[in-house]
Formats: structure tokens, sequence, C-alpha cells
């Protein structure tokens, strides 16, 4: 009997997972915020950044945003975004989002970890 829902449980993950790897939501819908950061990225980052979970960037050297996270939590971003990100780099336009903005964006960006 145990054995039997744990059968159960383990297809479920899996299927969770499947899912979660397709698309962002498929498994787990985005949370308000998230949805309206990720409007805002596709709007104003996704012609130079990869901002899905696959893909490339279609600019090559703009890193992928489902990296970013690899490199230092998200959150630190919080802080440039808010004071106009400077990257040093010139192909990238200096942005400066409203502390709301700066919300949604980051919780795209981790909605994008899981
Ligand atoms: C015109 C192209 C372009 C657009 C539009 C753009 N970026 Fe970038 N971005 C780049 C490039 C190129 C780099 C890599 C810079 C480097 O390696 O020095 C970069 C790097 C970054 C990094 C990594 C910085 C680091 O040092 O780790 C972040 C975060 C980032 N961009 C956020 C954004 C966000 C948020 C937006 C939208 C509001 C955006 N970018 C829009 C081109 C762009």
């Amino acid at each position: 009997m145990l054995r039997a829902r744990q059968a159960g449980l383990c297809l479920l993950v899996t299927l969770v997972a499947t899912l979660a790897s397709v698309g962002l939501d498929a498994a787990e819908p985005l949370s308000p915020a998230a949805q309206r950061g990720f409007t805002f990225v596709r709007l104003h980052c996704a012609g130079c950044h990869a901002i899905g979970k696959v893909g490339e960037s279609p600019l090559r050297i703009a890193p992928p945003f489902r990296t970013l996270h690899l490199k230092y939590p998200v959150e630190n971003l919080a802080e440039a975004l808010g004071e106009g990100i400077v990257t040093g780099h010139p192909t990238m336009p200096e942005f400066q989002l409203d502390p709301g903005q700066v919300g949604d964006v980051i919780s795209y960006l981790k909605a994008l970890e899981r």
C-alpha cells in the first residue's frame, strides 16, 4: 500500500519536473509580480538577452537571464537596476527602473531559477 503510494508520488514528481522544464507557466504559474517582470524584460531586455528557460541570447555576448543567478544572487541586482545598471559594455544601454519595476524584474529572475 505504502509502496504504491510512493510510486505514485514519484511519478507525480517526475511529471512536475518534466512540465517545469518545458515552460515556466506549465507547472507553476508566475506570481503577479513575476508576470509583470516578464512583461517588462520582454519589452526592454529581450532584444539582447535570452529571457526564458531555454534559448540563446539574440546578442551573443549578453548573458541569458537564467544564468545570472549562477554568478550572484539575483537580489544583488536590485540596487544596480534602481540606480542605473552599468555593465561597462557599450552595447548595454543604461537602464533605470523604478522600485516597483525592480521588484517585478527580480521576481521574474527568481522564477527562472526554479
Ligand atoms: C542592447 C542590448 C542590451 C539590452 C537591451 C539589455 N542588455 Fe543587459 N547586457 C547586454 C550585454 C552586451 C551584456 C554583457 C556586458 C558585459 O559582459 O560586459 C549585458 C549584461 C547584463 C547583465 C549582467 C551584468 C553582470 O555584470 O553580470 C545584466 C544583469 C543585464 N544585462 C540586465 C539587463 C536588463 C535587466 C535589461 C533590460 C532592462 C537589459 N540587460 C537589456 C546587452 C543588453
